[in-house]
């Protein structure tokens, strides 16, 4: 298995090009199979979790054509309506192929993804909009298996109890090709459905209100062939921006979007990190010691969820007490105790942290749990005083491309290896 092994106390310098967004990319890519027209999408990440998708729609009949960043995707034949355990249980979002393929076909068989490192995460609200929109849902060994009733799914009111990001994209996708109009109510606000929603309106789907609470959606009979540059990734940009915050650098970060990061910029700005922007840049300028912060976790524009354990790590390194409470996921600490093994001196009390600042982190082999928990750990190893050998390092290759590439070429004393065995 591979690592990554970082000799702390370097200074970074110079400038990071980001890549596209993982969450946007994923369910955009599940839309390849509501049509049989070509998809031609651009600025696709190089990453696991991208690589699981594409397997997973291949092995639905999807052909894809894959050049750098660009893919060309075709499905001209549903050649399989079953998403199977091993890629399911490799990758959450493979749930996304449950609207698309009902919509299209009346049918799906998608297993059940089960926990996670960071909790249950149940699809109840997933299963409550397709039934909404007339599908019937039944559970055999593991897999939900979804019917149509009608020939195509019927548009309805979807008011959801909760917001979820993923069962907003899945009721898109599935009422773009219901018949008749689908209101969703409390639908999740994230630019990664907006993204979303703007390459199915380019291929042809009607809808409005994406961005907002309320998404209303025309049903349609068929798609137009089309073309869609995803947007960068936001949770990297913010995870780049704390790099540059905990190892004091000047740095330069490429091909961001602003109005994506505006609750993180206000929090760094409380912090007292100090930046400018440049036309699509952001440069971050050499930080002294940050305040601490006390915030919560919530769904966007809020403080993401995605940025609590690199958020974390920065608060370790501040000059006081600060404290965080995560109210998206019940157990999302599990960088905590990795974090704590490098010298960070951080308390959980059920959904809230506290974290005591003025921390001097010193390396040690650490193992990474979840994505955003082994990026926490690169953060603090950057600072720590000596070797950190990072391991089970696939989680961070699921969400980060080329990010030893990225850091080394600022600076950053890192390297890959494999463990023997
Ligand atoms: C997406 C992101 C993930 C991010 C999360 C929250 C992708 C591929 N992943 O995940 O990186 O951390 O949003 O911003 O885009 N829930 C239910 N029932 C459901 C669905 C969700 O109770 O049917 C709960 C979850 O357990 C969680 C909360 O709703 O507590 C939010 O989850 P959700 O927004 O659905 O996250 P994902 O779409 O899985």
């Amino acid at each position: 298995m591979e690592y990554i092994e970082i000799s702390g106390g370097r200074e970074l310098s110079g400038e990071v090009v980001l890549s596209g967004s993982k969450n946007s990319a994923l369910p955009i890519l599940a839309c390849s199979l509501l049509t049989d027209k070509n998809i031609a999408l651009s600025n696709i990440p190089d990453l696991l979790d991208i690589k699981s998708m594409i397997e997973l729609i291949e092995s639905l009949g999807v052909k894809a054509k894959k050049k750098n960043h660009n893919y060309i995707l075709t499905t001209k034949k549903i050649t399989s309506h079953e998403a199977n355990y091993n890629l399911v249980r490799k990758m959450r979002a493979s749930f996304l192929t449950l609207g698309p393929l009902l919509a299209r076909e009346g049918f799906a068989k998608i297993s059940l993804p089960g926990g996670c490192a960071i909790g249950s995460r149940p699809v109840d609200l997933h299963l409550y909009a397709m039934k909404k929109l007339g599908a019937n849902i039944d559970f055999y060994d593991g897999y939900v298996i979804a019917k149509s009733n009608a020939k195509r799914l019927i548009g309805d009111k979807i008011d959801f109890p909760k917001i979820s990001v993923g069962a907003t994209e899945n009721a898109v996708m599935a009422a773009v090709l219901a018949k008749g109009e689908t209101l969703i109510n409390n639908a999740a606000l994230e630019p990664e459905i907006v993204d979303l929603c703007s390459c199915l309106t380019s291929m042809g789907a009607r809808i409005e209100g994406a961005g907002t609470k309320q998404i209303k959606i025309d049903g349609v009979d068929s798609f137009l062939e089309t073309s869609h540059q995803v947007i960068s990734d936001r949770i990297e940009a913010c995870t780049y921006i704390i790099a540059a915050a905990i190892t004091k650098s000047r740095l330069c970060i490429k091909k961001i979007n602003f109005e994506h990061i505006g609750k993180f910029l206000e929090v760094m700005h409380e912090m007292g990190l100090k930046f400018k922007f440049i036309d699509q840049s952001i440069l971050i300028e050499k930080s002294k010691i940050l305040s601490p912060i006390s915030l919560k976790t919530k769904e966007y524009p809020g403080f993401p969820t995605d940025l609590q354990a690199q958020l974390m790590t920065l608060a370790c390194v501040s000059n006081g007490k600060s404290y965080i409470e995560e109210s998206i996921f019940e157990n999302r600490f599990m960088h905590v105790p990795e974090l704590n093994r490098l010298g960070a001196k951080i308390k959980i009390n059920g959904k809230n942290a506290i974290i005591n600042g003025n921390c001097r982190f010193i390396g040690a082999e650490v193992m990474a749990t979840d994505l955003r928990a082994s990026v926490s750990l690169i953060l603090a190893a950057l600072i720590a005083k000596g070797k950190t050998k990072i391991n089970r390092i696939y989680h961070l290759d699921r969400g980060y491309e080329n990010i030893d590439y990225k850091l080394s070429t600022c600076g950053a004393a890192i390297k890959r290896g494999k463990n023997e065995s």
